[in-house]
């Protein structure tokens, strides 16, 4: 792992991309990155993550107390929130929250990113649902997001914004990228009378690449295999596994077998 100071100014370059791509505006906004299983590195409240030098960032213990700070700078007012990514997710290095146009616009809207709707997409983010509105900085957002921590590796935060984690600050970066990136796609393509969603059996090889190139953090395709197909929905409106895909088939000639036998009763 680099030196406290290069992550330091790693966490600067990050925030000064997540401000620059419009993902957060004025003051919004906070990074973290695991160091230890005691410290952390954070952003200070109050402060445009656009122009951060690495004195503004603060480090902090796994309850989130100070553990060094300079001046008058104090950590994220939403620091409650990434700690409780990191208690439950061991997995997980750093965790980004913003709030991009279009992810939030979703995020207000109630609308959940599970529509299967580009292969990258499926692959690398998988499903993001959205986590109980919570007012910020109370333990509301943290219990909130709880729920969805050993599912999912983003998640929206209702009226609010994006939060997404991975084992380190580039693809927790990145994860917000491809976040708002679907987020925008799928806006326009609504616009454009709605899009064309990928089928079952072409969600289903998605999976199995993605099982494939073993990739980190938790997704609808491990989630499947490790529930043998039922997920209640939580990913892209099926399981794009083989249990799920039979099971759903066995069912549908079920119930033709049971609306044929009904109409030729009534004849
Ligand atoms: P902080 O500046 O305290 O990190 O808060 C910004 C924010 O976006 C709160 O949701």
């Amino acid at each position: 792992m680099a030196n406290e100071f290069e992550i330091k100014k790693q966490i600067c370059e990050i925030g000064k991309r997540i401000y620059d791509r419009g993902m957060v505006a004025a003051n919004d906004g906070n990074i973290s990155v695991k160091l230890n299983d005691n410290e952390f590195l954070c952003t200070p409240t109050g402060v445009s993550k656009g122009f951060m030098t690495p004195e503004y960032i603060c480090k902090v213990d796994k309850d989130g107390n100070v553990l060094q700070a300079n001046g008058s700078f104090k950590p994220s007012s939403e620091i409650k929130m990434h700690m409780r990514v990191y208690k439950c997710r061991p997995d997980v290095g750093s965790v980004v929250h913003a709030h991009p146009t279009f992810a939030t616009a979703f995020a207000i809207a109630g609308i959940p990113l599970t529509a299967p709707i580009m292969p990258e997409a499926v692959i690398a983010l998988g499903c993001v649902p959205i986590a109980e509105y919570g007012t910020p900085s109370t333990m509301e957002i943290p219990d909130a997001v709880e729920k969805y921590l050993p599912y999912y590796d983003a998640v929206l935060l209702e009226n609010h914004g994006a939060l997404s984690y991975s084992v380190d600050l580039l693809s927790a970066y990145h994860k917000m990228e491809s976040l708002e990136f679907y987020a925008e796609l799928l806006y326009k393509a609504r616009q454009l009378g709605g899009p064309k969603e990928l089928s079952q059996e072409q969600v289903k090889r998605l999976y199995e690449i993605r099982r494939k190139f073993g990739l980190p953090g938790k997704h609808p395709a491990n989630l499947c295999a490790e529930l043998g197909g039922k997920c209640n929905g939580g990913c892209h409106g099926n399981c794009g596994s083989k249990a799920a895909s039979e099971t759903s088939s066995q069912d549908l000639e079920k119930i033709v077998a049971e609306v044929t036998k009904k109409i030729l009763s009534q004849m």
